[in-house]
């Protein structure tokens, strides 16, 4: 459990809350580029760390992330006209461009200054493996983005999506590394067999509680999960958390890898971008239904909406006779199941009110790295993650080994977690 005051240190972060400060100090993935995809395209509406922006990209191409409401009488520049590398206010006519410059004022005199003194709050943006990025912190302490091996890797090996998920963000991501509830909240009734296998096939059927390890790295943490397998030999599974809010979920051998990435809109949602990739080849087509479905990984969303098919208002279309004959929940797909679990305690659970158990190490552990870190920003300590972006060459694992050891005794193990060929790596693994 936390203390009332320490639950809420840990989930507010907007701006001039302690956290919403160190959250500040990282990039923020905000959207994908295709969701403003051509140059004086329709600007898009974005909230993020509690504050009300907007996107455009302007006639040369270049994304753009500013103030949403002008400074002249702060109506929303949504409705504004996207033109000429610039966005113009369509109540008075003022106009500014990506950095937020007033580049012109047609309502005052065409001798007047006063455009030189007005600005549109603007934040510098990044473009990365088809995701819009901003940094929203001090100018000074701005460094490059996060250094992760799917961002240089060829189109056709990359999935990217987004949506909105109706809680804080750091109750998302617990329910990610929550490593307990995929023998429960995931499993499947209809076939004995499979019972026990709380995602798929033999990697993880004989085996439903694991050896979980955690460990603490400059990036955040690893958590690893071991499982007997036939032959007595042993699975690990190794995720990784980073701060400060990725997740790298280890594929099953053979599988694409998944990262996520939870980012606060405001304190009571979070979006998902959610990435599959594979080094070694291609997606296939059978990958990509799956994710566009949801069938995997990925949320299915109302069309044009940011919004999950399955969400809090319909109940995720819990299927009662479904529950009592196949499914552990009723609810269909993965990333459904996972919602209803942390949407369901509000937006911002009370974790005064928690009965933790040994199964909650990692959860534990992420509330104090981001504690610790937001309280040690306040007494002038930097995170040494946002400074330096080689910090995140890492990659999720999994590996049969035969001996009885921990993943992190055997170095060819963590050598195999790090990326060490550089951003963008098309080695084969
Ligand atoms: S309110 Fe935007 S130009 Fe007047
Ligand atoms: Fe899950």
């Amino acid at each position: 459990m936390l203390s009332r005051e320490d639950n809420e240190y840990l989930t507010r972060t907007g701006p001039g809350a302690p956290m919403g400060n160190f959250m500040r100090r990282f990039w923020m993935p905000f959207m994908l580029s295709d969701e403003i995809a051509e140059p004086d395209c329709p600007p898009v509406r974005v909230t993020l760390l509690g504050e009300d922006l907007l996107a455009f990209r302007d006639s040369k191409g270049r994304a753009a992330l500013v103030d949403q409401f002008c400074p002249h009488r702060r109506v929303s520049l949504f409705f504004g006209r996207n033109e000429d590398c610039g966005i113009r206010c369509v109540y008075h006519g003022w106009k500014f461009d990506a950095d937020g410059n007033c580049v012109d004022m047609p309502s005052e005199p065409a001798d007047s200054t006063y455009k030189d003194k007005v600005k549109l709050k603007s934040y510098p943006v990044r473009e990365k493996a088809g995701i819009v990025w901003a940094y929203m912190g001090p100018v000074d302490k701005q460094s490059d983005l996060p250094e992760l091996e799917w961002m240089n890797v060829p189109d056709d090996h990359l999935y990217v999506s987004r949506w909105i998920q109706q809680c804080n963000f750091v109750q998302a991501v617990e329910g990610e590394i929550d490593s307990a509830h995929v023998s429960f909240l995931h499993r499947k009734l209809e076939n004995d067999a499979q019972n026990k296998a709380a995602l798929t096939g033999a990697f993880f059927a004989n085996d439903t509680a694991p050896k979980w390890k955690v460990t603490e790295s400059d990036f955040g943490m690893t958590l690893g999960a071991r499982r007997k397998v036939e032959n007595g030999r042993f699975y690990w599974r190794m995720n990784q958390w980073l701060y400060p809010f990725y997740t790298m979920i280890a594929p099953v051998p053979g599988e694409a890898r998944t990262v996520r990435m939870w980012v606060p809109v405001d304190d009571g949602r979070c979006n998902i971008i959610c990435i599959s990739y594979r080094n070694d080849k291609p997606l296939s087509e059978q990958e990509l239904h799956n994710w566009q479905t949801g069938a995997a990984g990925h949320a299915a969303r109302i069309p044009g909406t940011l919004t999950p098919i399955a969400n809090l208002d319909n109940d995720y279309n819990i299927d009662r006779e479904l529950q009592a004959a196949e499914s552990f929940t009723g609810i269909t797909g993965i990333r459904a199941q996972d919602a209803a679990m942390t949407e369901s305690p509000g937006r911002i659970v009370d974790r005064s009110q928690e009965h933790l158990a040994t199964s909650d190490t990692a959860i534990i552990q992420m509330r104090k790295l981001l504690i610790d870190g937001a309280r040690n920003l306040e007494k002038g300590i930097e995170p040494a993650a946002a400074q330096d972006g080689a910090i995140y060459r890492v990659r999720s694992h999994s590996v049969v080994i035969d001996e009885e050891i921990d993943f992190d005794d055997r170095a060819d193990i963590l050598e195999d977690m790090r990326v060490t060929a550089g951003v963008g790596t098309q080695a084969a693994e």
